[in-house]
Protein backbone atom coordinates (compact mmCIF):
# COMPACT_ATOMS: atom_id res chain seq x y z
CA UNK A 1 0.00 0.00 0.00
CA UNK A 2 1.57 3.01 -0.90
CA UNK A 3 1.44 6.49 1.33
CA UNK A 4 -2.16 7.58 1.68
CA UNK A 5 -3.14 10.22 3.88
CA UNK A 6 -6.68 10.10 5.75
CA UNK A 7 -10.01 12.26 6.20
CA UNK A 8 -12.36 11.48 8.68
CA UNK A 9 -15.46 12.79 8.07
CA UNK A 10 -17.71 13.54 11.26
CA UNK A 11 -19.90 16.15 9.91
CA UNK A 12 -23.90 15.72 8.86
CA UNK A 13 -26.88 17.20 10.55
CA UNK A 14 -27.45 14.34 12.93
CA UNK A 15 -30.91 13.67 11.68
CA UNK A 16 -31.37 10.32 12.15
CA UNK A 17 -30.24 10.44 15.88
CA UNK A 18 -32.43 13.40 16.73
CA UNK A 19 -32.65 13.90 19.91
CA UNK A 20 -29.37 12.58 20.59
CA UNK A 21 -27.47 15.06 18.37
CA UNK A 22 -29.25 17.98 20.01
CA UNK A 23 -26.26 19.43 21.40
CA UNK A 24 -23.35 17.19 19.83
CA UNK A 25 -23.02 15.34 17.01
CA UNK A 26 -23.48 11.71 16.85
CA UNK A 27 -19.56 10.87 16.12
CA UNK A 28 -19.13 12.31 19.91
CA UNK A 29 -21.45 9.97 21.19
CA UNK A 30 -20.44 6.70 23.36
CA UNK A 31 -19.72 3.40 21.89
CA UNK A 32 -19.67 1.29 24.71
CA UNK A 33 -16.55 2.79 26.38
CA UNK A 34 -15.30 5.20 24.08
CA UNK A 35 -16.50 8.27 22.04
CA UNK A 36 -18.25 6.56 18.43
CA UNK A 37 -15.06 8.82 16.49
CA UNK A 38 -12.05 6.82 17.88
CA UNK A 39 -13.33 4.03 16.03
CA UNK A 40 -13.00 5.33 12.54
CA UNK A 41 -9.99 6.89 13.57
CA UNK A 42 -8.52 3.75 15.10
CA UNK A 43 -9.21 2.04 11.14
CA UNK A 44 -7.27 4.81 9.59
CA UNK A 45 -4.13 4.17 12.14
CA UNK A 46 -4.72 0.35 11.26
CA UNK A 47 -3.95 1.32 7.82
CA UNK A 48 -0.71 2.97 8.80
CA UNK A 49 -2.27 6.17 8.26
CA UNK A 50 -1.11 8.86 10.18
CA UNK A 51 -1.58 12.67 8.72
CA UNK A 52 -5.14 12.60 8.89
CA UNK A 53 -7.55 15.71 8.19
CA UNK A 54 -11.14 15.81 10.56
CA UNK A 55 -13.65 17.72 9.08
CA UNK A 56 -16.67 17.94 11.05
CA UNK A 57 -19.32 21.19 11.81
CA UNK A 58 -18.86 24.11 12.83
CA UNK A 59 -20.27 23.60 16.49
CA UNK A 60 -18.40 19.91 17.15
CA UNK A 61 -14.84 20.91 15.95
CA UNK A 62 -13.74 22.53 19.20
CA UNK A 63 -14.96 19.51 21.09
CA UNK A 64 -12.87 17.31 18.53
CA UNK A 65 -9.55 19.12 19.00
CA UNK A 66 -9.97 18.99 22.47
CA UNK A 67 -10.21 15.21 22.57
CA UNK A 68 -6.98 14.76 20.29
CA UNK A 69 -5.57 18.12 19.69
CA UNK A 70 -3.10 18.07 16.93
CA UNK A 71 -1.99 14.67 17.02
CA UNK A 72 1.54 14.38 18.14
CA UNK A 73 0.38 12.73 21.48
CA UNK A 74 -0.18 9.67 19.41
CA UNK A 75 2.13 10.32 16.93
CA UNK A 76 -0.13 11.60 14.41
CA UNK A 77 -0.36 14.65 12.54
CA UNK A 78 -3.77 15.88 12.92
CA UNK A 79 -5.51 19.07 11.36
CA UNK A 80 -8.84 20.05 11.22
CA UNK A 81 -11.52 21.66 8.93
CA UNK A 82 -15.35 22.79 9.33
CA UNK A 83 -17.81 21.80 6.78
CA UNK A 84 -20.47 24.56 7.30
CA UNK A 85 -23.33 22.34 5.88
CA UNK A 86 -24.11 19.13 5.63
CA UNK A 87 -23.36 19.17 1.67
CA UNK A 88 -22.57 15.49 1.21
CA UNK A 89 -20.06 13.31 1.40
CA UNK A 90 -18.16 13.61 -1.55
CA UNK A 91 -17.85 17.37 -0.37
CA UNK A 92 -15.07 16.50 1.80
CA UNK A 93 -12.48 16.08 -1.12
CA UNK A 94 -13.22 19.79 -2.15
CA UNK A 95 -13.23 20.89 1.52
CA UNK A 96 -10.06 18.71 1.56
CA UNK A 97 -8.44 19.94 -1.82
CA UNK A 98 -4.93 21.64 -0.26
CA UNK A 99 -4.48 18.86 2.55
CA UNK A 100 -4.64 15.98 -0.61
CA UNK A 101 -2.32 17.83 -2.67
CA UNK A 102 -0.56 15.25 -4.82
CA UNK A 103 -1.55 12.72 -2.24
CA UNK A 104 -3.86 9.39 -2.29
CA UNK A 105 -6.10 9.65 -0.15
CA UNK A 106 -8.64 7.42 2.14
CA UNK A 107 -11.77 8.82 3.23
CA UNK A 108 -13.49 7.65 6.57
CA UNK A 109 -17.27 8.24 7.64
CA UNK A 110 -17.12 9.10 10.79
CA UNK A 111 -19.85 6.71 12.37
CA UNK A 112 -18.93 3.53 10.29
CA UNK A 113 -17.35 0.61 12.83
CA UNK A 114 -15.31 -1.63 11.30
CA UNK A 115 -13.78 -4.99 13.14
CA UNK A 116 -11.69 -6.54 10.32
CA UNK A 117 -9.17 -8.61 11.81
CA UNK A 118 -6.91 -10.22 8.92
CA UNK A 119 -8.96 -8.52 6.21
CA UNK A 120 -6.78 -5.29 6.75
CA UNK A 121 -4.06 -7.42 4.90
CA UNK A 122 -6.65 -7.93 1.91
CA UNK A 123 -6.85 -4.23 1.50
CA UNK A 124 -3.03 -3.61 1.68
CA UNK A 125 -2.77 -6.54 -0.95
CA UNK A 126 -5.36 -4.14 -4.05
CA UNK A 127 -4.77 -0.57 -2.96
CA UNK A 128 -2.20 1.06 -4.50
CA UNK A 129 -0.92 4.23 -5.72
CA UNK A 130 -2.35 3.00 -9.28
CA UNK A 131 -5.15 1.91 -8.17
CA UNK A 132 -7.66 4.73 -8.80
CA UNK A 133 -10.42 3.66 -6.10
CA UNK A 134 -11.25 1.13 -4.06
CA UNK A 135 -13.89 0.71 -1.97
CA UNK A 136 -15.70 -2.07 -0.28
CA UNK A 137 -18.75 -4.33 -0.02
CA UNK A 138 -20.57 -5.84 2.76
CA UNK A 139 -23.26 -8.31 2.77
CA UNK A 140 -26.50 -7.00 4.08
CA UNK A 141 -29.46 -7.71 4.68
CA UNK A 142 -31.17 -4.32 4.52
CA UNK A 143 -28.94 -3.21 1.05
CA UNK A 144 -31.63 -0.53 0.06
CA UNK A 145 -30.84 1.90 2.90
CA UNK A 146 -26.93 2.31 1.02
CA UNK A 147 -25.00 2.25 -1.77
CA UNK A 148 -25.11 -1.08 -3.53
CA UNK A 149 -22.62 -3.02 -5.55
CA UNK A 150 -23.97 -4.99 -8.33
CA UNK A 151 -21.13 -7.86 -9.44
CA UNK A 152 -20.63 -9.69 -12.27
CA UNK A 153 -19.73 -13.16 -12.29
CA UNK A 154 -16.04 -12.71 -12.66
CA UNK A 155 -16.87 -10.13 -9.91
CA UNK A 156 -16.38 -7.39 -11.99
CA UNK A 157 -18.64 -4.42 -10.68
CA UNK A 158 -21.61 -3.49 -13.53
CA UNK A 159 -23.04 -0.29 -11.43
CA UNK A 160 -23.21 1.39 -8.00
CA UNK A 161 -26.36 2.66 -6.92
CA UNK A 162 -27.09 5.24 -3.96
CA UNK A 163 -30.27 3.67 -2.22
CA UNK A 164 -32.18 1.67 -4.51
CA UNK A 165 -35.79 0.40 -4.31
CA UNK A 166 -35.13 -2.55 -5.91
CA UNK A 167 -31.27 -3.60 -4.69
CA UNK A 168 -29.18 -5.59 -7.57
CA UNK A 169 -27.64 -7.28 -4.97
CA UNK A 170 -26.86 -7.77 -1.03
CA UNK A 171 -23.71 -5.86 -0.96
CA UNK A 172 -23.65 -2.52 0.63
CA UNK A 173 -20.85 0.22 -0.05
CA UNK A 174 -18.87 0.38 2.99
CA UNK A 175 -17.91 4.08 4.56
CA UNK A 176 -14.54 3.36 3.56
CA UNK A 177 -12.94 4.38 0.58
CA UNK A 178 -9.43 4.74 -1.22
CA UNK A 179 -8.64 7.04 -4.15
CA UNK A 180 -6.05 8.77 -5.92
CA UNK A 181 -5.19 12.37 -6.53
CA UNK A 182 -7.92 13.14 -8.87
CA UNK A 183 -10.44 12.57 -6.68
CA UNK A 184 -10.57 16.23 -5.67
CA UNK A 185 -11.06 17.59 -9.93
CA UNK A 186 -13.95 14.83 -9.54
CA UNK A 187 -15.35 15.84 -6.64
CA UNK A 188 -15.56 19.33 -8.18
CA UNK A 189 -17.36 18.64 -10.90
CA UNK A 190 -20.26 16.73 -9.27
CA UNK A 191 -23.72 18.48 -9.16
CA UNK A 192 -25.99 17.98 -6.22
CA UNK A 193 -27.98 15.13 -5.73
CA UNK A 194 -32.56 14.83 -5.53
CA UNK A 195 -31.25 15.25 -1.73
CA UNK A 196 -29.17 18.24 -2.19
CA UNK A 197 -25.78 16.45 -1.19
CA UNK A 198 -22.44 15.56 -3.05
CA UNK A 199 -22.59 11.96 -3.33
CA UNK A 200 -19.86 9.90 -3.01
CA UNK A 201 -21.72 7.12 -5.23
CA UNK A 202 -21.49 9.78 -8.32
CA UNK A 203 -18.29 10.21 -7.33
CA UNK A 204 -17.26 6.29 -7.39
CA UNK A 205 -19.19 6.05 -10.57
CA UNK A 206 -16.84 8.60 -12.08
CA UNK A 207 -14.07 5.75 -11.58
CA UNK A 208 -16.36 2.82 -13.16
CA UNK A 209 -16.85 4.49 -16.31
CA UNK A 210 -13.02 5.22 -16.92
CA UNK A 211 -12.61 1.06 -15.44
CA UNK A 212 -10.40 2.15 -12.47
CA UNK A 213 -12.92 0.53 -9.65
CA UNK A 214 -11.78 -1.69 -7.80
CA UNK A 215 -14.19 -3.55 -5.34
CA UNK A 216 -13.11 -5.41 -2.08
CA UNK A 217 -15.63 -7.98 -0.39
CA UNK A 218 -15.63 -8.07 3.42
CA UNK A 219 -15.38 -11.55 4.26
CA UNK A 220 -17.85 -13.49 6.29
CA UNK A 221 -16.96 -12.88 9.98
CA UNK A 222 -15.85 -9.49 9.61
CA UNK A 223 -17.76 -6.84 11.17
CA UNK A 224 -19.07 -3.28 9.45
CA UNK A 225 -21.61 -1.47 11.61
CA UNK A 226 -23.20 2.22 10.27
CA UNK A 227 -23.66 3.54 14.07
CA UNK A 228 -25.40 6.77 12.45
CA UNK A 229 -28.77 5.15 13.71
CA UNK A 230 -30.19 5.10 17.21
CA UNK A 231 -30.57 0.73 16.60
CA UNK A 232 -26.62 0.87 15.08
CA UNK A 233 -25.40 2.43 17.68
CA UNK A 234 -26.93 0.23 20.50
CA UNK A 235 -25.74 -2.94 17.51
CA UNK A 236 -22.21 -1.08 17.64
CA UNK A 237 -22.30 -0.26 21.42
CA UNK A 238 -23.46 -4.08 22.41
CA UNK A 239 -20.76 -5.84 19.59
CA UNK A 240 -17.64 -4.10 21.18
CA UNK A 241 -18.97 -4.88 24.58
CA UNK A 242 -19.18 -8.71 24.08
CA UNK A 243 -15.82 -8.83 22.28
CA UNK A 244 -14.32 -6.68 24.79
CA UNK A 245 -15.40 -8.35 27.51
CA UNK A 246 -15.19 -12.02 25.99
CA UNK A 247 -10.98 -11.41 25.34
CA UNK A 248 -10.18 -8.56 27.44
CA UNK A 249 -8.87 -6.76 24.52
CA UNK A 250 -9.83 -3.58 23.66
CA UNK A 251 -11.35 -2.77 20.06
CA UNK A 252 -9.97 1.02 18.37
CA UNK A 253 -7.99 1.44 21.61
CA UNK A 254 -5.98 4.55 19.67
CA UNK A 255 -3.35 4.60 21.91
CA UNK A 256 -2.65 0.81 21.87
CA UNK A 257 -2.38 1.17 18.38
CA UNK A 258 -0.53 4.01 18.37
CA UNK A 259 2.06 2.13 20.25
CA UNK A 260 1.93 -1.12 18.60
CA UNK A 261 2.71 0.16 15.30
CA UNK A 262 5.53 1.93 16.64
CA UNK A 263 3.70 5.71 16.04
CA UNK A 264 4.82 6.31 19.76
CA UNK A 265 7.57 4.58 21.91
CA UNK A 266 7.12 3.79 25.45
CA UNK A 267 8.00 6.94 27.05
CA UNK A 268 4.87 8.98 25.03
CA UNK A 269 2.79 5.41 25.73
CA UNK A 270 3.44 6.17 29.68
CA UNK A 271 2.92 10.02 28.76
CA UNK A 272 -0.42 9.19 27.71
CA UNK A 273 -1.27 6.76 30.93
CA UNK A 274 -0.67 9.81 33.41
CA UNK A 275 -3.30 12.05 31.33
CA UNK A 276 -5.76 9.58 31.97
CA UNK A 277 -8.37 9.92 34.42
CA UNK A 278 -7.91 7.95 37.51
CA UNK A 279 -10.18 4.95 38.88
CA UNK A 280 -11.21 5.09 34.78
CA UNK A 281 -11.17 0.90 33.31
CA UNK A 282 -9.49 2.73 30.20
CA UNK A 283 -6.01 3.70 32.33
CA UNK A 284 -6.23 0.63 33.66
CA UNK A 285 -6.05 -1.24 30.56
CA UNK A 286 -3.25 0.79 28.77
CA UNK A 287 -1.43 0.16 32.51
CA UNK A 288 -1.92 -3.73 31.48
CA UNK A 289 -0.83 -3.08 27.95
CA UNK A 290 2.63 -1.76 29.44
CA UNK A 291 2.88 -4.34 31.99
CA UNK A 292 2.04 -7.81 30.18
CA UNK A 293 4.39 -9.34 27.42
CA UNK A 294 2.62 -10.72 24.58
CA UNK A 295 -0.08 -8.36 24.49
CA UNK A 296 0.65 -7.61 20.60
CA UNK A 297 -2.03 -9.92 19.37
C1 LIG B 1 -23.59 6.96 2.93
C2 LIG B 1 -23.35 6.67 1.44
C3 LIG B 1 -23.73 5.22 1.11
C4 LIG B 1 -22.96 4.27 2.02
C5 LIG B 1 -23.18 4.65 3.49
C6 LIG B 1 -22.27 3.83 4.41
O1 LIG B 1 -24.96 6.95 3.18
O2 LIG B 1 -24.10 7.61 0.67
O3 LIG B 1 -23.41 4.95 -0.24
O4 LIG B 1 -23.39 2.94 1.78
O5 LIG B 1 -22.89 6.04 3.73
O6 LIG B 1 -22.48 4.14 5.77
P1 LIG B 1 -25.62 8.04 4.18
O7 LIG B 1 -25.13 7.67 5.56
O8 LIG B 1 -25.13 9.38 3.76
O9 LIG B 1 -27.08 7.88 4.01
Amino acid sequence: MGRYKGILLAGGSGSRMYPLTQVMSKQLLAVYDKPMIYYPLATLMLFGIREILIISTPRDIPHMEQLFGNGERLGLQLSYKVQSHPNGIAEAFILGADFIGDDNVCLILGDNIFYMGDQLNDFSEIISPNAGAVICGYHVPDPEKYGVIEFAENDKVLSIEEKPKLPKSNFAVVGIYFYTSDVVQKAKKLSPSARGELEITDLNNEYLKENRMNVLRMRRGSAWIDAGTPDGLMDAAQFVQLIEKRQGLKISCIEEIALHRGFIDMEQFTNLIVSCKDGSDYKKYLEKIMHEKNFNV
